[in-house]
């Protein structure tokens, strides 16, 4: 059995998906009750309710698993005790693995989010539990949301400067390599960057282009306004200011990573962009 948390999450439920599908029995947990059904028709052979706050739940919940998959909520000040009371699970059920959904760049401290997470990645180092650290990019499937306005209006906009650098990755590639390197005695111990080939907001919006066969234009929205929409929908003044912190870096760096890694993990080169484009617009 393995434990997957913040499982009804995008993330998540893109995990419970591909391990079912590899055989894996999964043990999802969330915090919400409305969607037992949904995770359960995903593959999850169990539904737990749990709060990762509730160090006495979490424990019970790794009861009998050989491994735990540890998804942290985004942008959370909860950052750390979630993730003490993770690897405390992960010693107490004694798991043959800890595997950690964290992000790239967990060493840049401009990124508040991305560096707080470095100290549960310490924190898991020094725990004496077998681990994994996936790092990983942002997913293409972010834009979803958008699609449909990003067609009505013919602008592909982004909080961030159109020529930043960016090694976005398909969500299904990611959960490909999560359960590869799960299941691999080899990735015990190791940290690995999860991400696809690198590509512009200007080259997303040619390619847009091309598949929907309209003028898609490349458009930075002022961060501003991508935090009052956050805000407009629940996100907090923590996540608020990870936000603003976040755009200002990417508009200087981008966000950029080495697909060499994701290549050798799933045996093939990582979904490009357009193919993904292309899969959605179909
Ligand atoms: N999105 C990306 O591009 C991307 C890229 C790389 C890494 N990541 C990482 O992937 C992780 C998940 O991101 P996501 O985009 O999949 O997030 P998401 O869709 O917002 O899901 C977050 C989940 O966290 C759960 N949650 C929140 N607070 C909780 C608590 N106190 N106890 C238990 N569960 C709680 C929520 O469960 P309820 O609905 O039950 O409240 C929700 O299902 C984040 O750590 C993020 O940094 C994301």
């Amino acid at each position: 059995m393995i434990l997957l948390t913040s499982a009804g999450g995008k993330t998540g439920r893109a995990m419970i998906s591909t391990f079912a599908a590899a055989g894996e029995k999964v043990r999802a947990v969330m915090r919400r009750d409305d969607a037992d059904a949904e995770l359960m028709s995903l593959g999850a052979v169990e539904v737990v309710h749990a709060d990762l706050m509730d160090a006495a739940a979490m424990a019970d919940a790794a009861k009998g698993c050989r491994a735990i998959y540890y998804i942290c909520p985004n942008m959370t000040e909860q950052e750390q005790t979630f993730g003490e009371n993770i690897i405390a699970a992960a010693k107490a059920a004694e798991v043959d693995r800890l595997v950690f959904h964290s992000v790239l760049h967990t060493q840049v401290q401009a990124l508040q989010h991305h560096w707080n997470r470095l100290f549960v990645e310490e924190a898991i180092l020094e725990s004496g539990v077998p681990y994994s650290i996936l790092q990983v990019g942002s997913y293409y499937q972010n834009m979803l949301p958008g699609w449909a306005k990003m067609k009505e209006t013919g602008i592909h906009a982004m909080a961030y400067e159109v020529e930043a650098p960016m090694s976005l990755v398909d969500l299904g590639d990611v959960a490909d390599a999560a359960v590869k390197v799960l299941n691999d005695p080899g990735c015990a111990n190791g940290i690995f960057e999860i991400c696809g080939p690198i590509i512009t907001l200007t080259e997303k919006a040619e390619i847009l282009s091309d598949v929907l066969g309209q003028p898609i234009e490349a458009r930075r929205l002022p961060a501003d306004d991508a935090v009052a929409h956050a805000a407009h929908m629940g996100v907090g003044e923590f996540g608020q200011d990870c936000m603003r912190r976040m755009f200002a870096h990417y508009d200087i760096h981008g966000l950029v990573g080495s697909a060499r890694v994701l290549e050798w993990i799933i045996g093939r080169p990582p979904v490009d962009f357009e193919t993904f484009a292309r899969k959605v617009a179909g």
